[in-house]
């Protein structure tokens, strides 16, 4: 599939002060477009690249009472008609069964290899969404317009599409990047508090990573920007979304340095595994803990100041974010059989766990041989 040109409808969105994130993979680069009402642009966005005026439109219950007639009438603008099938919320929509209804419900509205299929929705439906689009027809073109924080800043950009397994999450899936990522701001401010701050932790996850400069303007900006200040918010989408289209650009299919991103996941996968996978604790919650446990594993194997741990636990407090196994509810299985439940990681590789570990706030590495007993360590003291 060629690049296709820079957009020039957008600029019918410059009065709403559109920001732009390329990611210029080779054949297949795309636009993040991040704004204030761009549900209402989608029409003028999406209509460069069709090639009929249709798309197939796929959300969950909940976002779909909320956002669905917006992206109708957005798209209806542009004289474009959708359809649109509409799934239970939730993480076990991210399985075989709905995979299976995705599919068929696409074929049966006769979407052709040329068609666009939109994910409306969070991570859940994204994932779920681009995996069907990537063996739809062996692969048709997907845009993602993602409504929580988290899809936002992380899971909608990067291609990498799936479901769960019965032994471990988004264990089948394909790369399969995006042909237009939509980021509305606007749509955040439907987000109840606690799906915000969840998403938070993969957007101070990338100042732990990669950029010192973003953690410290996190600390400052990070109370005002969960009141609901759009502009910051904006800023903080933006930022998130440049460095990890940049890390994407490099490693499309993670050999290397696109495993940072997973900053946070091994202890917060066998967090979320350890809970299952619900309410009890959220995704973005677990990374959050996962990450100040990377600080205090790195700070224990004398990789980094002891001061680091101390700064990022004082930040998620700060936030009102979890920062250790405490916040959890209900009881927790013991370190060592956290320890186990690791080992289903992904990213498990030869049998041994790669961590992410970090030099300093900002200077995060892929480490491959970690003590088991500072592990253990880190996992105890909570
Ligand atoms: N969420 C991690 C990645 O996209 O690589």
């Amino acid at each position: 599939m060629t690049d296709h040109p820079p957009n020039t409808a957008l600029a019918a969105n410059k009065a709403a002060d559109v920001t732009t994130v390329h990611v210029p993979l080779p054949g297949r680069a795309y636009d993040i477009h991040i704004g204030a009402d761009l549900l209402t642009g989608a029409g003028t966005l999406i209509a460069p690249l069709l090639r009929r005026p249709r798309v197939a439109v796929i959300t969950d219950e909940t976002v779909g009472a909320l956002h669905l007639s917006g992206l109708r009438a957005g798209l209806s603008q542009a004289g474009i008609s959708a359809s649109a099938l509409t799934l239970p919320p939730g993480e076990a929509t991210k399985s075989w069964g709905p995979l299976q209804q995705c599919v068929d419900w696409l074929l049966d509205q006769k979407i052709e290899r040329g068609d666009l299929v939109i994910a409306l929705g969070g991570g859940v439906i994204g994932d779920l969404v681009g995996f069907a689009a990537a063996i739809l027809r062996r692969g048709v073109r997907f845009v993602q317009i993602p409504t929580s924080l988290l899809a936002q800043v992380d899971s909608s950009v990067g291609g990498k599409t799936g479901i769960n397994a019965a032994q471990g999450k988004n264990l089948i899936g394909a790369f399969h990047q995006p042909s237009l990522v939509l980021a509305d701001i606007n749509v955040l401010g439907t987000l109840c508090r606690r799906d915000f701050l969840a998403g938070y932790g993969e957007v101070m996850k990338y100042g732990l990573l990669g950029d010192a400069d973003f953690f410290e303007w996190l600390e400052h900006n990070g109370p005002a920007l969960a009141a609901g200040d759009t502009s910051l918010r904006q800023e903080a989408v933006r930022r998130s979304v440049q460095m990890k289209a940049d890390i994407v650009t490099r490693d499309e299919t993670e050999q290397g340095e696109r495993a940072l991103l997973n900053l946070g996941h091994t202890f917060g996968h066998a967090l979320e595994a350890a809970t299952g996978y619900g309410d009890r604790l959220l995704h973005g919650e677990g990374v959050a803990i996962g990450c100040a446990m990377a600080f205090d594993l790195s700070a224990r194997l004398g990789l980094c100041a002891q001061e680091d741990p101390s700064r990022v636990r004082a930040h998620l407090d700060t936030m009102g974010l979890h920062k250790g196994l405490a916040n959890i509810p209900g009881t927790l299985p013991d370190a060592a059989t956290l320890l186990t439940l690791m080992g289903q990681d992904k990213k498990v590789v030869d049998g041994q766990l790669r961590f992410i570990l970090a030099h300093g706030i900002g200077q995060a590495f892929v480490a491959s041989s970690v003590p088991e007993t500072a592990i253990l360590k880190t996992l105890a003291a909570g």
